[in-house]
This record gives C-alpha cells, sequence and structure tokens, in this order.
C-alpha cells in the first residue's frame, strides 16, 4: 500500500511552528476497480471540534453531546471516506448516521467505517447494491479472549479454534470476533433487524488471510441458513482487519469470495489536501 503523503505533511499553524495533523499515515488500495480500502491513524489528543468546520462534515448534534475521544473517532472516519469520494471522482456528500447507528450513504455510494483506539479504516464504493462490512480489532490479549469466548463463540468454535494450527490463539478468535462484526455490518441493514454472534458460524479452520462463516439462522430470504461467507483477513502488527465485499450483481458471494479474491491490489495515490489540524 502508498502512503498517502499529502495526507502526513504536517500543516503550518501560521506560527513557523509545525503542527502535528489530526489524521495521518493514510493509506489508499483499490479492492477492484471503483472500490477503495484506506486505513489510516489519527490523534484523539488532537481533536478540536473545529475540524468538523475545517474539513466541510457535518457535525449532527447527537454527537456535539458525546466524549471528545467519540467524536474524534467519527470525525476520522468520515475524513477517511472524504478522501476516497475525491478520489473516486465522486462528490463529497455527508455520510448521515442512520436508524441502526450505521452510515446512510449517498446515492450511488457504499460502504463501512471501523475504528479501533487510534486507528482508522473505510471501505468506499461505486456500487451502491454491494455489501459491504469492515472491522479493525487490537489483537485480543487473556482477558479479551476469555471475553470473546463467552459472548462471541460457540463451544464447537473454541474447540475447532484450538484444533487448528494456522494461526495462535488470540489472532484466531480476534479474528472470528472480527469477522462476525464484519458480517453484522455487511448485512444488518438487509436483514432489517439486529442478530447475535449466534447467528454465524465459523465453517471451516481460518487462514491468515480469510474467515469462512456459515449462517446458522435463517435472516430472510436474502439470507437462509447455511449461507457462507468468506470474509478477508489481514494482520498488520497488533491489528487485525477483516472485510467484506460482495458486488450488486453477484448472485453467488460464496463461490466469487468477497471481491478480494483475484483482485489486482495496487497501491494508489491520493490527492487530498484537506487541513487535518487546526492551529
Ligand atoms: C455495530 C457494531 C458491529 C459496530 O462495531 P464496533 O466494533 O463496536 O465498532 P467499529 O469501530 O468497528 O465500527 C463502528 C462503525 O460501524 C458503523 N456502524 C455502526 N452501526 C452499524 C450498523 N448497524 N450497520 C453497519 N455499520 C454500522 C458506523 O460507521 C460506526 O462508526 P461511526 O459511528 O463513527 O460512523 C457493534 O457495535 C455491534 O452491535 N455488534 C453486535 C452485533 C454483531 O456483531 N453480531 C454478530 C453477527 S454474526
Amino acid at each position: 500500500m502508498a502512503q498517502d503523503n499529502s495526507a502526513v505533511a504536517p500543516c503550518h499553524a501560521g506560527t513557523g511552528a509545525f503542527v502535528k495533523p489530526f489524521l495521518d499515515a493514510v493509506r489508499f488500495e483499490n479492492l477492484r476497480p471503483g472500490v477503495l480500502l484506506g486505513v489510516g491513524r489519527f490523534w484523539p489528543d488532537l481533536f478540536d471540534p473545529a475540524l468538523f468546520t475545517v474539513n466541510g462534515i457535518d457535525h449532527p448534534e447527537t454527537m456535539s453531546k458525546a466524549i471528545a475521544k467519540r467524536q474524534a473517532e467519527f470525525l476520522a472516519g468520515r475524513m477517511m471516506v472524504q478522501i476516497a469520494q475525491r478520489h473516486l471522482d465522486v462528490p463529497t456528500a455527508q455520510i448521515r448516521i442512520g436508524g441502526r447507528r450505521g452510515p446512510v450513504w449517498p446515492p450511488g455510494l457504499c460502504g463501512s467505517i471501523t475504528h479501533s483506539s487510534a486507528k482508522i479504516a473505510c471501505i468506499v464504493g461505486t456500487d451502491p447494491d454491494a455489501l459491504v462490512g469492515l472491522d479493525l480489532e487490537h489483537v485480543a490479549d487473556d482477558n479479551a479472549v476469555r471475553a470473546i469466548e463467552k459472548v462471541a463463540l460457540s463451544g464447537p468454535e473454541v474447540a475447532l479454534l484450538r484444533a487448528q494450527r494456522c494461526l495462535d490463539y488470540a489472532t484466531a478468535t480476534t479474528a472470528i470476533f472480527s469477522a462476525k462484526e464484519t458480517l453484522f455490518k455487511a448485512i444488518n441493514g438487509r436483514v432489517g433487524r439486529h442478530f447475535g454472534f449466534d447467528a454465524a458460524v465459523l465453517a471451516a479452520p481460518p487462514t491468515p488471510s480469510a474467515v469462512v462463516l456459515g449462517l446458522a439462522a435463517d435472516l430472510g430470504p436474502l439470507f437462509p441458513a447455511g449461507r457462507k461467507f468468506r470474509i478477508d483477513l489481514r494482520r498488520r502488527s497488533s491489528y487485525l482487519l477483516t472485510w467484506y465485499y460482495c458486488a450488486g450483481n453477484n448472485d453467488n458471494p460464496t463461490a466469487q469470495g468477497s471481491g478480494s479474491v483475484g483482485r489486482t491490489c495496487h497501491s494508489i495515490n491520493v490527492a487530498t489536501d484537506p487541513n487535518t489540524a487546526v492551529s
């Protein structure tokens, strides 16, 4: 992936001093034509509400009442999407908050947003009918592993993960948790209701690049029990990223994979110039 140098360039405060940007280390890649995956880093300590205005991003009233860290992650996600929109050469429309707290994509776009501590990622694509989900997780420590086992995994899934030798156990449990979050983001809008972690189960041992989930519950005509989803997985240092992308015209998403199978994955330079710091 290519470093987005324009996003990491320090912004002058006007006094000659360098001001660290709120959002930096931004990198984008093509998952396929018209679909961008972006990863970046933001600095919650540098958050200033004025950054919403500076970057032309709506500051919803509900958000302005949230703690600064929450506002910072919300802003960072919208800034990433804005950079993607510029690169995709589509209008930089606002991403509203939907009824189930999910992002409302403007006409002609699809996508997903995730944040974890100071990491931020998004997928933005130009197929409004695509299913898209994305999740970023810090690899679980012992306590978090136990919590994931309790909340998100069944007994057979724990046994399968313990038996496999492809990933260490903490990475494997984090990957399955993240894959389930990704699947939830991708399909809950079409399903039309909330569903729990038991609605999808691990269909095969995970590999370093993919987790295959199968629906254990019937989630409606589009999502019958047994339908499988190949979730892409990538580990970078202590973080795991999972994502799912299925084009709107793809009626056999299991066979086709999530869009990363056979993708031409090349780095791109993104021309971006938002002020990422307020002086
Ligand atoms: C909605 C949920 C998946 C968000 O995940 P999270 O790990 O808490 O947070 P992340 O940082 O990864 O993602 C947050 C982003 O997800 C997006 N999001 C929130 N709710 C969403 C929804 N219902 N659908 C799609 N995207 C949603 C938003 O863009 C949000 O960021 P923003 O508010 O700044 O715009 C999670 O809170 C949840 O409810 N999980 C339980 C349901 C589940 O996973 N079931 C398992 C099914 S097998």
